[in-house]
C-alpha cells in the first residue's frame, strides 16, 4: 500500500464514486421499471373496460337498426324463427367474394339473416359488403378488437379473430335471443344445402333433451361424391363452420381466453366435459383460405385435396322425415 500512495487513493476514489453513481442509477431504473409496469397494467385494465363498454354499445346499436329495418321482433327475440349465419370478416377480399357468391345460392338464405362483424375496416371489404345482393339479408356490425388493437402490431391477428367470433356469438345468443346460430368463417364457401343441413341437425341433434352434442360442423376434408348426406361422426372441435344452440353458449363463453387459441381450448375441455362435436361425411363447405394465420398449405398434394379431391354437397337434399345417422367414424 505504501508504494502506491496517491495513485491508489485516487483509484479507490474513482471506484467508490462509480459504485455510488451506479447505485443511484439502479434506484432510478427500478423506479422507472415500476412506473412502466404500472402504466402497462393501467392500459390493460382500461382497454378491457373500454372493450366491454364498446361491445355493449355496438350490440344496442345493432338492435336499434334491426328494429328500424324490421329484421326480427327485437322485443321477443328471434327464438326458433331462424338460425342467423354469423360471419367474422377482416381482410382477404378475394376469398370473401367467393363466399358471398356461394351464400347467394344457399337454399333458404332469404329466410335467415347474415350477421357480419367487420374487423380491420378495409375499404375493399366495406365496398364489397355494401354491394351484397338484396336476397341475402345482412346486418353489419363494425367491430374493433380488444386492447385498442395494439397486439396486432407485434403478433398475429389471431386474438382479434377470436374476439370477433365471441362478439358475434354473444350478439346472437344474448341480444338476438336466437335458439341456434351458425358460424361461417369468411374463407369457407357454403354448399347449396348448407342452411337446411344446419336446420335439420339443430332439430334432430342439438334441440333434444339431454343431448350431449356441443356443436355440428360442416367441413370435412375427406368428403367424396359417394359420402352419405345423412351420416355424421364425432370429431374434435374446429372453428371453421359450425352451429350450436343457445343452451351451450354459457359453456362456450367460459372457454374464451383473453388471448390466442380458444378453439383448441374448446376441443380439449369439451372432451373432458364429455361434450361431443359432430362432423358430416358429406362436406357442406369448401375451405378456400389456404393461406392464413393458422392454415398454410404448401404441399401440392394437400392443396389438391382441398381444392380438387374434396367433394362438397352440390344439390338440394331432402331432409324431411330423415333422421341423422351417427357412426363412430
Ligand atoms: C325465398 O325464395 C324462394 C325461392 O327463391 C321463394 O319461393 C320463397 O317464398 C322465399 N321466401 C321468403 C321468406 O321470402
Ligand atoms: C324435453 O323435456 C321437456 C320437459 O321435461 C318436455 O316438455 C319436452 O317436450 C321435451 N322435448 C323433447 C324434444 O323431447
Ligand atoms: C365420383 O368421382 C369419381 C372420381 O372423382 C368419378 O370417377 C365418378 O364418376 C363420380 N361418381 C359420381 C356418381 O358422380
Amino acid at each position: 500500500m505504501k508504494h502506491c500512495g496517491g495513485i491508489c487513493t485516487k483509484l479507490f476514489g474513482i471506484i467508490k464514486s462509480n459504485v455510488l453513481f451506479g447505485r443511484h442509477h439502479c434506484v432510478l431504473l427500478i423506479r422507472f421499471f415500476i412506473l412502466f409496469i404500472f402504466c402497462l397494467l393501467l392500459l390493460y385494465f382500461s382497454s378491457i373496460h373500454y372493450y366491454s363498454f364498446y361491445c355493449t354499445n355496438r350490440f344496442q346499436q345493432g338492435l336499434i337498426e334491426a328494429n328500424k329495418r324490421n329484421l326480427w321482433n327485437t322485443i321477443n327475440g328471434v327464438r326458433n324463427q331462424f338460425m342467423p349465419i354469423l360471419m367474422p370478416v377482416c381482410d382477404r377480399p378475394h376469398y370473401l367474394k367467393r363466399v358471398l357468391d356461394g351464400l347467394a345460392r344457399v337454399d333458404g338464405i332469404n329466410e335467415t339473416l347474415v350477421i357480419i362483424s367487420q374487423d380491420c375496416a378495409l375499404s375493399s371489404i366495406t365496398s364489397m359488403l355494401s354491394s351484397i345482393p338484396s336476397d341475402i339479408r345482412t346486418l353489419i356490425l363494425p367491430h374493433t378488437p380488444p386492447y385498442f388493437s395494439l397486439p396486432r402490431y407485434v403478433d398475429t391477428n389471431e386474438y382479434a379473430t377470436s374476439a370477433n367470433v365471441k362478439f358475434l356469438l354473444e350478439f346472437a345468443f344474448e341480444y338476438m335471443l336466437a335458439d341456434g346460430a351458425i358460424l361461417l368463417e369468411s374463407d369457407l364457401i357454403p354448399s347449396v344445402d348448407f342452411y337446411r343441413y344446419h336446420q335439420w341437425t339443430y332439430k334432430n341433434l342439438l334441440n333434444i333433451n339431454n343431448s350431449k352434442i356441443l356443436s355440428i360442423h360442416s367441413f370435412n376434408l375427406y368428403s367424396t361424391n359417394l359420402s352419405d348426406p345423412y351420416t355424421l361422426f364425432p370429431r374434435g372441435f374446429d372453428s371453421w363452420s359450425w352451429s350450436t344452440a343457445r343452451t351451450r353458449w354459457y359453456w362456450f363463453k367460459n372457454q374464451w381466453t383473453k388471448y390466442k387459441n380458444w378453439d383448441s381450448i374448446v376441443s380439449r375441455t369439451a372432451k373432458k366435459d364429455q361434450w361431443i362435436c359432430i362432423l358430416p361425411k358429406l362436406s357442406r363447405t369448401r375451405m378456400i383460405g389456404l393461406k392464413g394465420i393458422n392454415v398454410n398449405v404448401y404441399k401440392e398434394s394437400e392443396r389438391k385435396q382441398f381444392e380438387e379431391n374434396m367433394y362438397m354437397s352440390d344439390k338440394i337434399i331432402e331432409y324431411n322425415e330423415k333422421k341423422p345417422k351417427i357412426v363412430s367414424f
